[in-house]
């Protein structure tokens, strides 16, 4: 039998703010393989995922794959990408009480407290994008909206390996970064918006540029571009349940993709088993992007 066997290895996954989204059961699997994990959520949402994370209520959400347990996440810590260090902080979240509360709140309080408190991160995972204009067709986004959803979706990965790079390098089995993206960074997906598509372009090419440079460390990083699925995020671009059956209707695997596979596949992606994978964008959606012609629903 070939195991895939995280134990020891600290894993640090961005993009958590509920039980429903990639970024939750992509936890669990690499939790069911062993492996310790901290969150770096968005700031306004980290109470809600450590109550999630305590409730009787959602003990259920917290049950791990293959009989493995219940996830236990040691720090769940503040961070939103969209700032590198504090002197990047606007006047208007400087004076939010939902972030002040936080202390340092960005990409290098992040990487300070994993130094002091963790001494190594051997697995990242990037799961986080936003676009203020998500709705807006390309020709009716607003430059600010694309360069928001730039900076949080795809410029985020540089600036946490950058920062996290002296953690990562030269692990014993190396290191692993794991980033999400979507069809829509390849191809025309309609109402995929507001900068998103230009997003996930972006986080593509990055993530084999930062394969590139950081291989010399022994560190890794690949995409995962996901079949479409019901998430709080994805359910925001509006038709997100028609995208779904879509696919499902489509695909050579003639099903929706489930938010588990996406969980294996990282845990895959982030083990020994793929040492010799990086720079690679793997689609986890039932085949769907292989397609020329769709057959007729
Ligand atoms: N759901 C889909 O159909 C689908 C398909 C392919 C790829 N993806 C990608 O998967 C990843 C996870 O998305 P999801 O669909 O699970 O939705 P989600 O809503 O669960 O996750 C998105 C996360 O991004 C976080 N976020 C947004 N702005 C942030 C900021 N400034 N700082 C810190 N965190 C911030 C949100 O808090 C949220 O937790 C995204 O990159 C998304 O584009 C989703």
């Amino acid at each position: 039998m070939i195991p895939i066997d995280l134990r020891g290895k600290v894993a640090l996954v961005t993009g958590v703010g509920d039980d429903r989204g990639f970024a939750w059961h992509i936890s669990k699997a690499l939790a069911a393989a062993g492996a310790r994990l901290v969150f770096a959520s968005h700031p306004r949402l980290v109470n809600i995922v450590a109550n999630i994370l305590e409730r009787d209520l959602d003990r259920e959400s917290r049950l791990l794959p293959f009989g493995a347990g219940e996830l236990k996440v040691e720090k769940v810590l503040p961070c939103d990408v969209a700032f590198d260090s504090m002197a990047d902080v606007d006047e208007k979240t400087l004076n939010d009480k939902r972030y002040t509360k936080h202390g340092d709140y960005t990409i290098q309080g992040l990487a300070n407290t994993m130094t002091k408190e963790f001494g190594a991160v051997d697995i990242l995972i990037h799961a986080v994008a936003f676009s203020p204009e998500i709705k807006n067709k390309m020709v009716d986004t607003s430059r600010k909206a694309y360069l928001t959803a730039l900076s949080i979706s795809a410029f985020s990965l540089t600036a946490l390996l950058k920062a996290l790079q002296p953690l990562m390098e030269n692990r014993p089995e190396g290191a692993s970064a794991v980033a999400l993206s979507y069809l829509g960074g390849d191809r025309v997906v309609p109402h995929y918006g507001g900068g998103m598509s230009t997003a996930k372009a972006a986080l593509q090419i990055d993530a084999k540029q930062l394969a590139s440079n950081l291989g010399p460390k022994n560190i890794r990083v690949n995409i995962i571009s996901a079949g479409p699925y019901a998430s709080r995020a994805a359910s925001a671009i509006g038709d997100i349940d028609e995208m779904v059956n879509h696919a499902a209707a489509c695909s050579p695997l003639p099903r929706a993709i489930t938010a588990q596979e996406v969980g294996n596949t990282t845990a895959f992606l982030c083990s020994p088993l793929a040492s010799a994978i990086t720079g690679h964008v793997l689609y986890v959606d039932c085949g769907y992007n292989v397609m020329g012609i769709f057959p007729k629903v």
